[in-house]
Parts: C-alpha cells; sequence; structure tokens
C-alpha cells in the first residue's frame, strides 16, 4: 500500500507557482490578484479562507478578502462581484460556499465572469468541462487528478466510482475521470447498495462527508481509494469519509487525511489563478 502524499505535491506546485508569478512580473509588472467573498462566521469556511489567503501570500500573489455579515443582501454581494468583475488587478473570483440561505448562490455563481472564476463554477466552465474543453475547472477534482499523475496512475479504461455528486466535488470529478478514458459511475444519498458498487471499482473517489463511510468490506483487494471528506471527529481529529486503518491493509494506493486531497485544493486555486493572470494579460 503507498500513500498518495498530497502535501508533499502541493509545495512543489506552490513552488512552481511562485516561479510562475516571478516570471509574470518580470514580464508584465504584474502579480497575480485574488479576490475571495466571505459571508457569515462559519469556523470551517473562515479557516479554508485563512488557509487560501496565507498559500496566495506565499506565492506573492495580491489578495483581497471581503468579509460580509451573515445577514447581507443579495444586491450588495452582486454589487461586490460586478465590481471585482470589472477591477483588472484581480484575475481571480472567489465566493466560499456554503452561503446564508437568504442568497441565490447560483444567480451568484452566473454573475462571476467566466474568465475571472477560478473555482471553475459558474455554467460556462462547468459546460467547457463536460464537453471536454479547456477552462477553469474546480480545484479539488483538479488535484485529485494532478496527484494521479503524480503517482503515475492511469484511469484510462479503470472503474472509477465517485461517491458524492456535489456541484463542487462529485460531478466534475466524474468529468474529469470520463475525459481520461475511465468508465465512471457516481453513487449518491439515493443510491441502493453502495457496497455492491463500490466493490466493483478500480478507483473508489469519495467525498459526502460521512465519518467511516467507505469501510474494508466495500472495497476490493487492490483498489485505488482517494479520500475526499474532511470531518471532526468527536476527539477533535481530522478524518476523512475512509476507515484509513481498515481500508489501508486492502488497498494499492490511499490518500490520508489530512494530507491527502486537502492541500491539492489550495495549490490548484493557485494554479487556476496565475493561469487566468497569464490570460488576462496576453
Ligand atoms: N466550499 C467547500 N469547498 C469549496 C471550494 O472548493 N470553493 C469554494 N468557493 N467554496 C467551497
Amino acid at each position: 500500500m503507498q500513500i498518495l502524499d498530497g502535501k508533499a505535491l502541493a509545495k512543489k506546485i506552490e513552488l512552481k507557482v511562485t516561479n510562475g508569478v516571478k516570471v509574470l512580473k518580470e514580464k508584465t509588472g504584474r502579480v497575480p490578484g485574488l479576490a475571495v467573498v466571505l459571508v457569515g462566521h462559519d469556523p470551517a469556511s473562515q479557516a479554508y479562507v485563512g488557509m487560501k489567503k496565507k498559500a496566495c501570500d506565499r506565492a506573492g500573489f495580491y489578495s483581497v478578502t471581503h468579509e460580509m455579515p451573515e445577514d447581507i443582501s443579495q444586491e450588495t454581494i452582486e454589487n461586490t462581484i460586478t465590481m471585482m468583475n470589472n477591477n483588472p488587478s484581480l484575475d481571480g473570483i472567489l465566493i466560499q460556499l456554503p452561503l446564508p440561505a437568504q442568497i441565490d448562490t447560483t444567480k451568484l455563481l452566473e454573475l462571476v465572469a467566466p474568465n475571472k472564476d477560478v473555482d471553475g463554477f459558474h455554467p460556462f466552465n462547468v459546460g467547457r468541462l463536460t464537453t471536454g474543453l479547456d477552462g477553469f475547472v474546480p480545484c479539488t477534482p483538479l488535484g485529485v487528478m494532478e496527484l494521479l499523475k503524480e503517482y503515475s496512475i492511469d484511469v484510462k479504461g479503470k472503474n472509477a466510482v465517485v461517491v458524492g455528486a456535489s456541484n463542487i466535488v462529485g460531478k466534475p470529478m466524474a468529468s474529469l475521470l470520463l475525459n481520461a478514458d475511465a468508465t465512471v459511475e457516481i453513487c449518491h444519498i439515493f443510491t441502493d447498495d453502495l457496497k455492491k458498487h463500490t466493490l466493483n471499482a478500480d478507483i473508489v473517489l469519495v467525498g459526502v462527508g460521512v465519518i467511516n463511510l467507505i469501510k474494508e468490506d466495500m472495497v476490493k483487494e487492490g483498489a485505488i481509494i482517494i479520500d475526499i471528506g474532511i470531518n471532526r471527529a468527536e476527539s477533535g481529529k481530522l478524518v476523512g469519509d475512509v476507515d484509513f486503518d481498515g481500508v489501508s491493509k486492502k488497498c494499492s494506493y490511499i490518500t490520508p487525511v489530512p494530507g491527502g486531497v486537502g492541500p491539492m485544493t489550495i495549490a490548484m486555486l493557485l494554479s487556476n489563478t496565475l493561469k487566468a493572470a497569464k490570460e488576462n494579460t496576453k
């Protein structure tokens, strides 16, 4: 069994991006700019945004975080996004999700200029991903593909079972795997007999937020296990959706939590923002 070390690869990518920022600055006199919208006081969202900001600083980006109160109006956020769309110092705009119930998230995501949509959540970029065209790809599934590539794992012809059908993780993950010629199944909350599906998988990718959802008896010998879950256990420890101790005895590769997919998400945000900056300064 081999651990897929996302922390190490994220560091490597961050260094590459940092170099890319220096080159861009020499060529154009500007650095990539990222704006983050954070609404309310959700501790997990605050923690993620904090990590994103620190990573931007390390890479030499210009970054700004717009913190807004929980009871903010739709109109105020829309005006802020329009301002960001028109601000030439900004190459990327990220709206940290989830948003409070009074906000129409879909409408906001559609308002972000597609060429600044570094999260890849705008329908324009979603469409480009599903048709196999270049565009912005959501950071977490993109990070998973980079991690597989780093360990020379080719998904072509493999049975990939994605557990979770969110717009942020499951659906783009499935598109990327399909684009890479895997045979893809998407399981979700209404899937009957999850084990029947996962037992047939050469690769299991799970991101639903349920501790120990994937157990040893649900995976086949030698499977590749990608744990995209992040949960806080009762002990306070961060854990994924996979019973690591049990499953790691049986699989060929596995991502740990923490230190697997999580750091890759941030590295890909940097990479997407540098890509946006390069394209926006052409
Ligand atoms: N909330 C959970 N994951 C993400 C992500 O990748 N991007 C944004 N914007 N919000 C999230």
